[in-house]
């Protein structure tokens, strides 16, 4: 295995002492990005994803342009729903649809488990290829959705203002609910660790839509789920990100379910989220995305600010508290990775 010659993020995951802060950035492979822009006007965003050459090359991007201290596998959330026979297609500006969305026990009972190693295989031919190319120049970070959000996806067909079907679903239908939120929770925890076998340094597990249910409604649709998956995901000491959107309610719960670090978004100050639940896992955020469309001046004083609120210490990976948009200037993004790197040094 090639040793990492900035391990950095590693070791902040697991609150061993770092030289600086490090930084990623979720939705790094994207749209803002004209490289990116470039491989997606000659294909589309599913063969991107399913063509290891592409995801390798996106996922590398923002490492050479940017300057972030880690990868994250350019793939989706939403190639879960389609490996289990789910018709996706991403709409422009209106983003994804699944067609025939489930709304009922016989939908459920369509749904097998997926199998990685058959039905995901083109993710793990990117890991591969893409830590071949990364050759060790920093970690390589997988993830997947939570059961929760891919529900959400699954049964709206698509984004929502209300959440009024998965709602309906839930509370009218839990049985059926749990029943496919746990064949969710099998698959994801089978595809992290195919993921780890070859070779993502970490995994992050996004709950987009853990903010949208009331605090014992997440614990029994969400958390349980997540705790489940990462006590089932085989790993060595690859660390696990939960990043759970919206979710103010049960720090202490999540800081307990196993994961290493808990991502939050820019709504909550990372000192008082320290105070409470900082002993026991790193934190990672949390900068608001809409920041990045400030002068330089201003990006440089709400970073030190976050930098100064979490303080002395490991344990911090400093990121947007959500995925960068599409209308932010790759050198704004990267004036705020390097404001990180110099000004975190004091902190350390
Ligand atoms: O972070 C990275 O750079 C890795 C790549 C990545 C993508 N999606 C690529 C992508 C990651 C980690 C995701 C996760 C993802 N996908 C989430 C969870 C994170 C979050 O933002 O909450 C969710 C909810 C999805 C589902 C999804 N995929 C949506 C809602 C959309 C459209 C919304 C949008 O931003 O336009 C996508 C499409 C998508 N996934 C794009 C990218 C680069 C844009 C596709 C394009 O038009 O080029």
């Amino acid at each position: 295995m090639t040793e990492l010659r900035n391990d950095l993020f590693l070791r902040a995951c697991k609150k061993l002492p770092v030289e600086r802060t490090p930084v990623w950035i979720m939705r790094q492979a994207g749209r803002y990005l004209p490289e990116y822009m470039a491989v997606r006007n000659r294909s589309d965003f599913l063969t991107m994803c399913k063509t290891p050459e592409l995801a390798a090359e996106l996922t590398i991007q923002p490492i050479d342009i940017i300057g972030v201290d880690a990868a994250i596998l350019f793939s989706d959330i939403l190639v879960i729903p389609e490996a289990m026979g789910m018709k996706l297609e991403m709409i422009e500006s209106k983003g994804p649809k699944l067609f025939d969305p489930i709304r009922n026990a016989d939908d459920v009972n369509k749904f097998n488990p997926v199998d990685p190693y058959k039905n995901l295989k083109y993710v793990l031919d990117a890991v591969s290829m893409t830590k071949k190319e990364l050759a060790g120049r920093v970690p390589l970070i997988g993830f997947s959705g939570s059961p929760w959000t891919l529900l959400t996806y699954m049964v709206e067909g698509g984004g929502s203002k209300n959440f009024s079907e998965i709602k309906k679903f839930i509370y009218n239908q839990p049985k059926a609910a749990h029943d496919m939120l746990n064949k969710l929770a099998d698959s994801i925890a089978d595809y992290l660790s195919a993921k780890i076998e070859a070779g993502v340094n970490a995994v992050q597990i996004f709950d987009t839509w853990g903010g949208i249910l009331s605090p014992h409604n997440f614990l029994e649709f969400s958390l349980e789920y997540i705790i489940k998956i990462i006590s089932k995901i085989k790993r060595n000491d690859e660390p696990v990100i939960i990043f759970a959107k919206g979710v103010h309610h049960n720090l202490n719960e999540l800081a307990n379910s196993g994961a290493d670090v808990i991502g939050i978004d820019w709504t909550m100050n990372i000192g008082e989220v320290k105070n409470n639940i900082g002993n026991k896992v790193a934190l990672q955020g949390n900068l608001d995305p809409t920041i990045l469309y400030a002068n330089k001046e201003k990006i440089k004083f709400e970073t030190i600010k976050i930098l100064e609120s979490f303080g002395n210490g490991s344990g911090h990976v400093f990121n947007l508290g959500h995925g960068i948009l599409p209308d932010v200037s790759p050198e704004y993004a990267k004036f705020l990775v390097n404001t990180v790197k110099e000004e975190s040094k004091r902190f350390h």
